[in-house]
């Protein structure tokens, strides 16, 4: 049985083919409607969420199924009277497939290893892989390739969608430069770096590691970033987090190292002022609506790949 935690564990031509899956899902949405006929998502949630709550809900309404919201301070496991093995075990006897939002993915990786019926990354501390494949299917449609394509991110680098950057465009052969501040507070994790640099290297693509905002995006194809104060970083951080992190803030003046047709990505939400300013997120480059479109198609092709029904 197949899960998705991260991208590391998915070989280049899965994520291949659920890119291509992802495209004619979009392009042919009633092909599927009744894909998942009577079959149930759980969609269990420890921390917010508007887009992946609402898409992954949607795309099971959209295919003939349902899909379950289950917040786990109203749960047992939430408040501690109930293991991950048990819920899991119990959960998997309802539903066909789970998806979590939680913060250590070492839990993630519990549930997965408990569950009788594949689960899916939904967002954890470590990782966002349901993203990076909208991401990517989003990039395919802008540039039409993702092969030599330079993407650059700046920002808080010890993060979730930084290190799914990392392994998702080693995969598939896109050069990824990461921008941040010299510490290891905002670096990517060392073992995440190893090994997209080892994935790329197979694929002839590179990987770098830079604490220059425009040395980062210089020549870039496309320029991303994420917030400064992901879901699990106290807000009493903040005040320290802006200060470290305004040199890697995306603004048109850094848009301009960049190639002329660079697009600008955020995974969402987003906080003007913050990690770019409104001119780049409202602007001629920002391509974040369509990003999270994409979100929608990229996941039902993880759900109809992971029910074995392509
Ligand atoms: N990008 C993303 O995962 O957004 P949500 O936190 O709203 O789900
Ligand atoms: N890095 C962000 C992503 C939000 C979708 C967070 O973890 O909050």
């Amino acid at each position: 049985m197949r899960h998705l935690l991260t991208l590391a564990e998915w070989s280049s031509e899965e994520i291949g083919k659920v890119l291509e899956l992802a495209a004619h899902v979009k392009a042919h949405p009633g092909t599927y409607s009744n894909a998942c006929d009577r079959q149930t998502l759980l969609m269990i949630f420890e921390k917010p969420s508007l887009r992946t709550r609402l898409s992954f809900e949607a795309a099971m309404t959209q295919m003939g199924g349902h899909a379950i919201y289950y917040d786990t301070s109203r749960s047992p496991m939430g408040a501690g009277k109930e293991s991950i093995h048990d819920t899991v075990k119990a959960a998997g006897r309802f539903v066909d497939i789970i998806m979590a939002r939680l913060f250590d993915h070492a839990h993630l990786e519990e549930m997965a290893k408990h569950s009788p019926v594949p689960v899916i990354n939904a967002l954890t501390n470590f990782s966002h892989p349901c993203q990076i494949l909208g991401d990517l299917q989003t990039i395919r449609e802008k540039k039409g390739r993702l092969e030599g394509l330079k993407l650059a991110y700046v920002g808080d680098s010890n993060n979730n969608v930084t290190h799914s950057l990392l392994y998702g465009a080693a995969k598939v052969g896109m050069d990824i430069t990461v921008g941040c501040p010299d510490a290891e507070a905002y670096r990517p994790r060392p073992h995440v770096l190893e090994k997209a640099k080892a994935d790329a290297a197979e694929r002839g693509s590179r990987v770098e590691l830079v604490h220059d905002a425009v040395e980062a995006v210089r020549d870039a194809d496309v320029v991303y970033t994420d917030s400064w104060m992901s879901y699990h970083i106290p807000p009493e951080e903040q005040e320290k987090r802006v200060k470290d992190l305004m040199p890697f803030q995306v603004t048109a003046e850094l848009m301009a190292h960049a190639k002329e047709d660079a697009i600008f990505m955020n995974c969402l939400p987003a906080l003007r002022g913050f990690e770019q300013t409104a001119e780049v997120i409202d602007g001629r480059w920002s391509v974040v609506f369509d990003e999270a479109e994409n979100r929608l198609h990229a996941q039902k092709a993880v759900i109809l790949y992971l029910l074995g029904k392509v």
